[in-house]
């Protein structure tokens, strides 16, 4: 059977460091607060004129360079993203230009911070099916540009940056091992961008009512979030026959480290089995797994064999979760 095993990792954040200190001056906040509800320290911030498809592109150079894959090679490129740069064309045909991979397909998903175990699930899917060879799978985000910076609720909470990988079909062992997705749209309401779109077309007025920013109900996003997490990983786990024990490197959406926490400790990870960056980058939406996967394996904390769970939960809600052998 062809397998879809990652053979390049990369990533990018923009050079501008927005520290807890700087969000102080800008809203009714405290150091304290951000780092004791949340565990972010600092996040990153794209410059003015640096789009999305520019960070993908940067991540996407990286990841195909480590794999050794020219542009022409790439068959298909799916960008996980809800910041992209215009609301259509995907931004997946821009990073396509950029690139100059003139031989792929490209298009986006929509899975907010699901969006890249949804992208990987789809370019999995692809490349199964022979339809595909080679896949550039990328996480994209910009959310400091729609984020209400007067509301201290929301923004103290993200970060920009962008995270790749390069997914080939291989006949090895190593690969994606079973992707596991799944949905709720009943609480669309709890986490949001309200405008501008079908229901709120653009107009003054919507610009005073601030519907162009991220509304979110944080508490009960919070209880949803633990509770599918923890149970998808336990799907993904039961689906293969194996034990929280059995994992090298558990790389869940880095939202909030008390997401986090709650999380593992639910699963029943140990510390050491879990990779957390969330105090660097905030929560970069669709782009904290594979920002957090090429940080890891670029450190040399994944050995070839090593089992890893990706588990991921965003607005919809959606959520899911990805196991493979390294
Ligand atoms: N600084 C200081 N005070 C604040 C801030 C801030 N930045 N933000 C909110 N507060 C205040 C609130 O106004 C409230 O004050 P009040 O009691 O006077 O009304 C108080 O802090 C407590 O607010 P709570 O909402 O109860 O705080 P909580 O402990 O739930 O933490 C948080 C809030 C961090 C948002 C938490 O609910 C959370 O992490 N939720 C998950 C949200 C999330 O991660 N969303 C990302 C997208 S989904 C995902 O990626 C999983």
């Amino acid at each position: 059977m062809i397998k879809a095993r990652i053979t390049g990792t990369g990533s990018y954040l923009p050079e501008k460091v927005l520290t807890n200190a700087d969000l102080e001056k800008i809203v009714d906040t405290t150091d304290e607060w951000i780092r004791t509800r949340t565990g972010i320290c600092e996040r990153h911030v794209a410059a003015e004129g640096e789009v999305t498809s520019d960070l993908a592109t940067q991540a996407a150079r990286k990841a195909m360079q480590m794999a050794g894959v020219s542009a022409e090679e790439i068959d298909f490129i799916v960008v996980g993203t809800i910041t992209g740069d215009f609301p259509w064309p995907a931004t997946a045909c821009l990073v396509q230009d950029k690139l100059g991979a003139k031989n792929a397909f490209a298009y986006d998903i929509s899975a907010a911070c699901s969006g890249f175990v949804y992208a990987l699930d789809a370019a999995t899917k692809q490349i199964e099916s022979g339809a595909v060879k080679k896949a550039l799978v990328i996480g994209a985000e910009i959310f400091s540009r729609i984020i209400d910076w007067e509301d201290r609720n929301t923004c103290v909470l993200f970060g920009d940056g962008a995270g790749a990988v390069v997914l080939e079909a291989s006949g090895g062992e190593s690969g994606i091992i079973s992707t596991h997705l799944h949905s709720d749209g009943s609480f669309w309401e709890l986490l949001y961008q309200p405008g501008f779109g079908a229901c709120n077309p653009a107009s003054e007025q919507g610009l005073k009512d601030k519907i162009p920013y991220i509304k979110m109900q944080g508490n009960e996003v919070f209880k949803v979030a633990v509770r599918s997490l923890s149970d998808v990983a336990f799907e993904a786990l039961a689906a293969n026959g194996l034990q929280a024990e059995d994992i090298d490197l558990f790389i869940p959406h880095q939202a909030n480290r008390r997401i986090l926490d709650a999380t593992a400790k639910r699963i029943g990870f140990k510390d050491e089995q879990v990779y957390i960056n969330v105090d660097r980058y905030a929560n970069t939406s669709g782009a904290t797994i594979p920002i957090a996967l090429d940080e890891a394996n670029r450190a040399g904390k994944i050995k070839p064999g090593d089992l890893l769970l990706f588990d991921a939960f965003g607005g919809g809600f959606t959520w899911g979760a990805v196991l493979l052998r390294w």
